[in-house]
């Protein structure tokens, strides 16, 4: 079995130029609650482990503060340290306790694309359960990159993720047995594409997604089935303008799992999803998908 340095996506931390607007739809509306508030960020919970699974801090504008994987040990932390050190990263913070409710050990660096990278090992973690029709964890993150080649390539050779596939304008990278944490997208730009939030099943996955709509939140793409992963899906955009996904029924591979790349990706003409149904993304999703930058660039 492939043993991975990172073991986890943890969490996020978006910017938003009206917390108080963003922390209501997470939680009434997207179905996270509230477990903590400290430093001037508030914390919120799935209903899975993870202590939390995003942070909010308001900003003058919607951005991407942070991602934060979990690490599977000590010395795991310490080696990814020197190896991203190695590869060029810039440290925002020298490994040492987390000021965060969620404790652990942690550092924090700045990627060459610009993108704030936190990993932990020792975070708080709680006793949770798949509760129907909420998120349970997150389940990835996808980020737009001018240069998909050399970021797949940090994933992969200093942070140790695998490539599971390879798709015309996306890489797809996992560090666990789920086909994909961190999916990368070609782009114009350096920045975030979407947050994916994971669901119990595909029925949590289409009664959420009534909740939103309800909430008056048109749905940006989907319902429909991805490709690369088999993973369903429904995109919506945040009230401030951050795309977020609910995703179910990620594949789950290992080391037999037979890579892919761009030949065998390919749909009939008209197609977005696997199953075929899914109608054409909406221009404001598109729009969102690629105007939501990194804090700090
Ligand atoms: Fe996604």
């Amino acid at each position: 079995m492939t043993v991975f340095p990172v073991t986890a996506l943890r969490s996020v931390e978006l910017g938003t130029p009206d917390l108080a607007s963003s922390a209501d739809f997470y939680t009434r509306v997207w179905g996270l609650q509230v477990v903590a508030e400290a430093g001037g960020k508030v914390f919120l919970a799935a209903t899975g482990n993870d202590f939390h699974v995003l942070e909010l801090k308001q900003s003058h504008r919607s951005e991407l503060r942070k991602i934060t994987f979990r690490v599977g040990s000590a010395e795991e932390l310490a080696a990814l340290f020197e190896r991203t050190v190695a590869s060029g990263c810039t440290v925002l913070r020298e490994p040492g306790p987390a000021d965060a409710p969620s404790s652990g050990e942690r550092f924090v660096i700045r990627e060459p694309q610009g993108s704030v990278l936190e990993f932990v090992h020792g975070d708080r973690r709680k006793a949770g359960s798949a509760v129907a029709n909420r998120p349970e964890r997150l389940a990835h993150v996808n980020i737009n990159t001018a240069d998909i080649e050399s970021l797949a390539a940090f994933y992969r050779d200093v942070l140790g993720f695998q490539l599971t596939d390879r798709s015309k304008l996306m890489a797809f990278l996992r560090c666990n047995d789920d086909h994909h944490a961190v999916v990368l997208a070609e782009a114009r730009a350096n920045g975030l594409n979407h947050v994916a939030f994971l669901m119990p099943d595909l029925e949590s996955v289409m009664r959420g997604s009534g909740r939103v709509v309800d909430y008056g939140h048109p749905i940006g793409w989907g319902v429909g089935r991805h490709g690369p992963g088999d993973n369903v899906f429904v995109y919506f955009i945040d009230p401030q303008g951050v795309v977020v996904e609910y995703t179910a029924e990620v594949l789950q591979v290992d080391e037999t799992y037979r890579f892919r790349g761009p030949d065998e990706w390919v749909w009939p003409p008209g197609r977005t999803d696997h199953w075929g149904i899914a109608p054409p993304k909406s221009d404001a999703c598109k729009k969102a998908q690629i105007s939501i930058g990194f804090s700090g660039v």
